[in-house]
């Protein structure tokens, strides 16, 4: 294999870098075909109740209108189910206009379409809709509602009692040191800049969607289901993402009624979601409300956890906020147990965000073990290691590489924690009073299944393919990457085509699993593509190679040789297709799914640790996150400039997270009230600390062989704790509820 050309582990600019910043990389919203249409949903104004009448006779005769569609004309439009392979994922699965009982403000009751966008909108706010309305359920405080021990979710059963060992509460009972403290994340919307975009183009029973989508294998599916139609009858491309952080991995249904209004005009019809849809129908983070015990001994042993969370849901869906995945491993404790809970509110489904279910679990055990830390008067660095474990105690298996103490170590060093004085308040510089807060962290790693193909042509060019996409991370690059380092073709020299499913079946792009997932799928294929290449090399009349066997023969960088000659004496693979007059030589790759294996001898995960520092101004109430260092043990880092700029956008979120994102409900209509960019508080550059990241590099073979995890994720995992760590430090507050709001530490 390649070694002193490999473009892997090397920082590598985007390859698609240019089509981005000279505006030719065309995102949905940006396709356009030959009489299409554009698509206004009209939004409930009400979150619970019924659709008594709808007047579209004045949209109807509005100029430029084609129809107004709702529950009597849109057509059949079908449920889906999940499917084997992580396929059927749908997060609303109710069809749109399915019957006139209003769930949530914002839902969808009638659609205008219209030759311009202005048109449709115009027709869509002339739609008159009667309802009755009842008052909106969108409380608060979360008690669990009267579930079964085990519920089905959008991701199969799941047991409500998740994870038990020991006597959890009879060691709480009897523990020397106790702390039982309730943690809140409020909701959170996904906000990337891209707005969610459908065009849906029909030829006879063959549908092709351009969609912004995580995942087009996954919404082949669900589109196929929906429309009764073999799912080789559905095609879903989707070139670029402005971005997702999950809101786009599974179909919305503005997919659905995009395709069904398409479908009844026999025309293209485009359908862009508005920021204001985008906080009713596209999904959010569920709120969440978490109890923490923790039992101790005076040394800071865990000898009891109970983390028992409740998340709220939509009234019809299942999406389950998976807020206890980190628990029965993060810590050794011989006495655990994690259960949740779950209550119904006239909201909109909610779905994965960055993270999901560890993020907002993170925050409440990390937050925890901090005041538990404080509590004994242990350094919180300490008090993880400490508790540090041999194995997962949670599955009673090894991990296949963990390198937390590292992390801890290695942050603490660069932060330099030592110079830490834990004296709340006690720390100053330049008039600003500093608070110096960590955490750790943890995130799943695995594979989905991935098929991908390579080839390899006659002009020294290559063409990676895989039905997987780029959301913006670097999954363009991180293919090529991949087939260059097989293949020995420049980087420049290969072409990557992804996001579309009429090729080789691809992960979604979630979970931090797609670059996972691809790297033994391209290895494969490439594989393949050299094993054709060398059989072609000893049959081609006239090649240097012929008559020699296959097995004799060696490829590296580009090269075919005899294995007894050595590299030196090879030949470019290019001549050796030239010569047989071969256009290309193709392989196919294929790998499996390790990601929910229940039989999986070893525990994935990537760990890592995040130290930050505030500064705060208690005469103007004025907080800042000034100063951060983050460790990351993700296995091997593809390309590090990719890699590092993941995980600086994570803490970016992290400090949004931390201090400035949440969504509100108006407790009368049920209307997220703060559903634009200028009241939804993002964090922005202007927010953005010194940001230093460290990764470990410690490669995790059983994840694939070039032992790369991934770091989508991990890197906002548990960093809203450090953050109220700090904020505590340096203002003696301890918030417990997210976001840090000035009026939480004015005392
Ligand atoms: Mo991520 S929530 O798996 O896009």
């Amino acid at each position: 294999m390649a070694t002193t050309t490999s473009p892997i582990g090397r920082s590598t600019l985007r390859v698609d870098g240019p089509a981005k910043v000279t505006g030719t990389a065309k995102y949905t919203a940006d396709f356009h075909f030959p009489g299409m249409l554009y698509a206004v949903p009209v939004e409930a104004t009400i979150a619970n109740g019924r659709v008594i009448k709808l007047d579209t006779a004045a949209a109807r005769a509005m100029p430029g209108v084609r129809a107004i569609f709702h529950r009597e004309n849109i057509g059949k439009i079908f449920r889906s189910v999940p499917e084997p392979g992580f396929a059927g994922v749908c997060k609303e699965r109710r069809p749109p206009f399915d019957d006139d009982i209003v769930r949530y403000h914002g839902q969808y009751v009638a659609l205008a379409v219209a030759d311009t966008f202005e048109a449709a909108k115009a027709a869509a706010d002339a739609v008159r809709v009667t309802y009755k309305a009842e008052k909106p359920n969108v409380d608060t405080e979360l008690i669990a509602e009267d579930d079964p021990d085990v519920v089905s979710t959008t991701f199969g059963p799941q047991h409500r009692l998740q994870s038990h060992r020991g006597d959890a509460e009879k060691a709480f009972a009897s523990a020397a040191i106790k702390l039982d403290q309730t943690y809140v994340t409020p909701h959170e919307t996904h906000n990337p800049i891209e707005l969610h975009a459908t065009i849906a183009i029909w030829e006879g029973s063959r549908l092709t969607l351009y969609d912004t989508t995580q995942g087009v294998v996954n919404f082949r599916s669900v589109l196929a289901q929906m429309f009764g139609l073999p799912a080789e009858n559905v095609r879903v491309i989707s070139r670029f993402l402005g971005s997702g952080f999950g809101g786009k991995l599974f179909p919305w249904t503005n997919c659905s009624l995009a395709a069904a209004a398409a479908r009844q005009l026999g025309t293209p019809v485009k359908l862009v979601v508005s920021r204001k849809m985008m906080f009713e129908t596209v999904g959010h983070r569920p709120r969440t409300q978490q109890r923490v015990r923790l039992g101790a001994t005076p040394e800071g042993k865990l000898l009891s956890l109970q983390h028992d969370y409740v998340y709220d849901r939509s009234i019809l869906d299942d999406h389950h906020e998976d807020c206890g995945e980190a628990t029965p491993y993060h810590y050794s404790v011989p006495n655990l147990r994690v259960t949740f809970g779950r209550a119904r509110r006239n909201i909109g489904a909610g779905s994965d965000m960055r993270g999901p279910g560890a993020v907002p679990g993170l925050f409440a055990t990390e937050s925890a073990l901090n005041e538990l830390a404080d509590q004994l008067r242990i350094d919180p660095v300490k008090l993880r290691i400490v508790n540090e474990p041999k194995i997962d105690e949670g599955l009673g298996i090894p991990f296949s590489s963990r390198h937390f103490l590292e992390c801890l170590q290695l942050g603490a060093e660069k932060f330099g924690w030592s110079r830490r004085n834990p004296q709340v308040g006690s720390m100053k510089r330049n008039g600003l009073t500093l608070g110096w807060g960590m955490a750790g962290c943890a995130w799943i790693a695995g594979r989905f299944d991935a098929e991908a193909s390579v080839e390899m042509r006659d002009d020294g060019t290559a063409r990676v393919a895989c039905a997987t996409q780029d959301i913006g991370t670097g999954t363009y690059t991180n293919l090529a990457q991949l087939a260059s380092e097989k293949t020995g073709v420049p980087l420049a020299k290969v072409e990557v085509a992804l996001g579309d499913t009429s090729l080789p079946p691809g992960p979604i792009s979630g979970g931090s699993m797609a670059t996972s997932s691809v790297v033994p799928a391209v290895f494969a294929a490439a594989d393949a593509a050299i094993a054709s290449l060398l059989s072609i090399a000893t049959t081609t009349p006239g090649s240097p190679f012929e008559r020699r066997k296959a097995d004799d023969l060696a490829f590296e960088d580009g090269r075919v040789f005899v294995k007894a000659d050595g590299p030196g004496k090879g030949v470019q693979f290019d001549g050796l297709l030239r010569r047989a007059n071969l256009r290309r030589v193709t392989g196919n790759g294929k790998s499996g799914a390790t990601f929910g294996d229940p039989n999986a001898k070893f525990s994935t995960h990537s760990f890592g640790s995040h130290f930050v520092e505030v500064t705060w101004q208690p005469e103007i109430a004025r907080l800042r996150v000034s100063r951060v260092v983050t460790v990351i043990d993700a296995g091997r880092i593809l390309n590090p400039l990719a890699g590092r700029n993941q995980i600086e956008g994570s803490v970016v979120m992290g400090i949004g997270m931390a201090l400035l994102e949440h969504t509100t409900y108006d407790p009368q209509n049920g209307a997220p009230i703060n559903s634009s960019l200028a009241d939804y508080l993002v964090a922005v550059n202007a927010d953005a600390p010194q940001i230093e990241v460290h990764f470990l590099e410690f490669p995790d073979k059983q994840v694939n062989a070039l032992g790369a995890r991934g770091i989508g994720e991990i890197g906002l995992a548990g960093f809203a704790a450090a953050v109220t760590a700090a904020v505590h430090h340096a203002t003696g507050v301890r918030v417990r509820e997210l976001p840090v709001e000035i009026e939480d530490l004015l005392g």
